[in-house]
């Protein structure tokens, strides 16, 4: 069992130049297909729940799920609390055992973002094995709870963004780029890659002390992606991709199958079609075979 904070492994994937993906699941099936499949492609993964997946499965359950799943495979993987809010909650995570914990007070003035930051950092770094995420300018769209109009969105200023990085006591960094949640709503969105660049050189010269974030992975071209891992993001969100994967697998299983009533071949069906997502999405990313 490798169970690792998202730091250990994205340092080597920041010196390195490929990106590990962080899948965010809603169901178990998500869970084990992403983990076979990372396994399969001897690459490091990051499973990530948002916050209401987290409350309806119960954190209990998440955690004592993944680690068994973890226990089955020898790569490294890290359980990622995604998007939240609530400090409270982002404490309970880290008691229960998630060992990254993204805190977004990207809704917050600069100061009580720090402020509400640092009280997740000093409360995760005390526990120990576990790192923190914290994000500044606003990323569009919407992922669970959190929902930002394109008009309100607004990149991160790399000036404050090392001021941020030394006074919230972040491991990673996830800066608003240009890159939204959800889908995409042209067909080529504006991202800032210079800005990602100058963060990345703010955060992580001359070496690497807070790897970079890219969220709202969904819909960019495969160039696109390139250019963020190029420009130095090494922590690659994915969500709507995989609602999708599982919404349209069932129905199109359901369609074929309406009289069968045999759940356990719908489960397989699902749990294939996010496994051929999730290695096309490791190949496009550079982690496959980065376990050493
Ligand atoms: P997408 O929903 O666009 O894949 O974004 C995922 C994400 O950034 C989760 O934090």
């Amino acid at each position: 069992m490798t169970i690792v904070s998202a730091k250990e492994m994205l340092v080597k994937a920041s010196q390195e130049k490929y990106a590990v993906g962080a899948f965010n699941i809603t169901s178990v099936v998500q869970m084990v297909a992403v983990i076979e499949a990372a396994a399969e492609r001897n690459a490091p993964v990051i499973v990530q729940t948002s916050v209401t997946p987290a409350k309806f499965l119960k954190p209990e359950v998440v955690v004592a799920v993944f680690r068994a799943l973890a226990e089955s495979v020898s790569i490294p993987v890290c359980l990622h609390l995604d998007h939240c809010t609530d400090v409270d909650f982002c404490k309970k995570c880290a008691d229960l055992g998630y060992t990254n914990i993204m805190f977004d007070g990207s809704h917050l003035d600069f100061e009580e973002n720090i402020k509400q930051t640092r009280e997740v950092s000093d409360y995760c770094h005390a526990i120990g094995g576990i790192t923190v995420e914290g994000e500044l300018g606003t990323v569009s769209g919407v992922e669970d709870q959190i929902k930002v109009a394109a008009d309100d969105a607004q990149l991160c200023d790399p000036e404050k963004s090392l001021e941020f990085m030394e006074r919230s006591g972040i491991d990673l960094f996830g800066p608003a780029i240009g890159t939204a949640h959800g889908i995409y709503q042209t067909e080529n969105p504006v991202i800032d890659f210079v800005r990602l660049g100058e963060i990345y050189q703010k955060l992580n010269t001359p070496e690497v002390r807070t790897p970079l974030v890219i969220h709202g992975g969904t819909g960019l071209s495969e160039n696109t992606v390139k250019s963020l891992i190029e420009n130095g993001g090494s922590k690659y969100n994915v969500s709507t991709n995989l609602k999708y994967i599982l919404m349209d697998s069932t129905f199109d299983y359901m369609s074929g199958h309406l009289k069968e009533y045999d759940p356990g071949k719908l489960d397989k069906h699902v749990k294939m079609a996010t496994k051929e997502r999730i290695e096309y999405w490791i190949d496009l990313l550079g982690s496959a075979g980065k376990v050493i």
